[in-house]
């Protein structure tokens, strides 16, 4: 019944599940036993801030290309929340932030006792709208918080750099989604004052079930980064001593990565550009062959320097009888794995509504929303699913829905 949609009792498309991703397999094994063998000859147990997290906290600053300093944590919201910890701005400062993203990113603000102000995005994207991002700033404005959001890197990054360099305001990037991307050839979470990344296990870069990174070309906020993710201990400062409270420099919680997921970290990064490689290869082709086959969907561009996570694919409401959820739900019951409606849109959520600077609406990133569903994808598509994905779509266009 291959004329009938899923939807409403037609066969599928795709009967077996979309590739599973396996993250985590023999190497993460191996290393996890590595991480016992060390410890056990040393006759150690191990805790955190030793040897696996040094290794990998060094790996991942020579990934990204530069010199500076990383610290390894328990969670991207964590990362985000010592980062701007580590900016001892005054309460009440506002800090503006992409409009599109996790609510850790947001809490990271709210927790510090600062103001989200929040940006729009450039229409027809979810990416930030860095010419908005400066009608936005106001005379308490500190820090900024770009996100790089589903794979693809706020390209013109340099334009905030630029006026917040001028200002006096910090950046923060939120590279969670987009480890290992490049804008002109440099990775994200180089351009700022820091650079936050989840690698939680969703994540490109995965160091277990929760973790995260920061990253800072400063020692100074390192150190700072350091104190605030374990208790406010003195790092950097000569003689101190991780048993000597006496010593500590302010209350903060304990948010350290232990070994083990330092050492799942360490093994991910090493597959990383691999990673990249095959998801961005998948999605050309699948851009491409979407674009030849669908009268209705609408693939989101795609350039060489993203770390794809999810893909947005527009859909053309004047060209079906149907709304675009209902298009996407036709394909999920194809046997598509896909988000039919995208929920992390800042602005729109009731709980952070008290805590904004204003009730000022994004309404690019929602009308992009409102035409757009999320493909879901990981390193281990290729050619048969573009294939499935492809027919799903044609068959959901053309048979039901389709006034063409
Ligand atoms: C863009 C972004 N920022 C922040 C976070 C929060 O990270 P975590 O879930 O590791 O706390 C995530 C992911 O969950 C994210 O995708």
């Amino acid at each position: 019944m291959k004329d009938k949609l899923a939807i409403h009792g037609g066969s599928k498309v795709r009967t077996q599940l979309m590739p599973a991703r396996n993250a985590f397999d023999n190497r993460e094994l191996e290393i996890i036993k590595q991480v016992f063998a060390h410890y056990r000859c040393r006759n150690q147990d191990f805790g955190s801030q030793g040897h696996y997290e040094h290794l990998y906290t060094d790996a991942f600053v020579q990934y990204l290309e530069t010199n500076g300093f990383a610290d390894a944590v328990n969670s991207g919201t964590s990362a985000l929340f010592v980062s701007l910890a580590s900016l001892q701005l005054p309460p009440g400062s506002h800090v503006l932030v992409s409009p599109v993203t996790n609510p850790g990113t947001i809490n990271a603000i709210i927790l510090n006792q600062l103001i989200p102000v929040i940006v729009d995005s450039c229409p027809d994207s979810y990416v930030t709208n860095t010419a908005q991002f400066e009608e936005r700033i106001t005379d308490l404005t500190k820090a900024v918080i770009i996100v790089h959001i589903a794979g693809k890197t706020v390209s013109t990054i340099d334009e905030i750099i630029q006026v917040s360099r001028e200002k006096g305001i910090f950046v923060i990037e939120d590279c969670s989604q987009a480890p290992g991307a490049r804008i002109n050839g440099k990775k994200v979470g180089t351009f700022g004052d820091l650079s936050a990344f989840s690698t939680m296990y969703r994540k490109s870069l995965a160091s277990g079930g929760c973790g995260g990174l920061v990253f800072t070309s400063s020692e100074k906020l390192y150190n700072l980064v350091c104190a605030y993710a374990d208790r406010g201990k003195p790092f950097g400062q000569p003689h101190f001593h991780h048993s000597d409270p006496t010593v500590f420099m302010f209350p903060a919680l304990n948010l350290n990565q232990d070994e083990i997921s330092c050492a799942i970290g360490l093994s991910s990064l090493t597959k990383l550009d691999d990673l990249i490689k095959s998801r961005l290869n998948f999605l050309f082709d699948l851009r491409e062959s979407i674009t030849r086959h669908s009268k209705v969907c609408n693939p989101s561009p795609i350039s060489s320097g993203d770390s794809p996570f999810v893909y947005p694919i527009s859909v053309d409401t004047d060209q079906i009888v149907c709304s675009k959820r209902e298009f996407a739900q036709a394909l999920l019951a194809e046997g598509i794995d896909l988000n039919p409606h995208y929920k992390e849109i800042v602005c729109e959520w009731h709980w952070v509504k008290p805590y904004l600077l204003d009730s000022f609406v994004t309404n690019n990133a929602i009308e992009y929303r409102d035409k757009t569903f999320n493909l879901y994808l990981n390193e281990n598509y290729g050619r048969q699913e573009v294939e499935d994905i492809v027919e799903a779509i044609v068959k959901v266009e053309s048979i039901l829905y389709s006034k063409l």
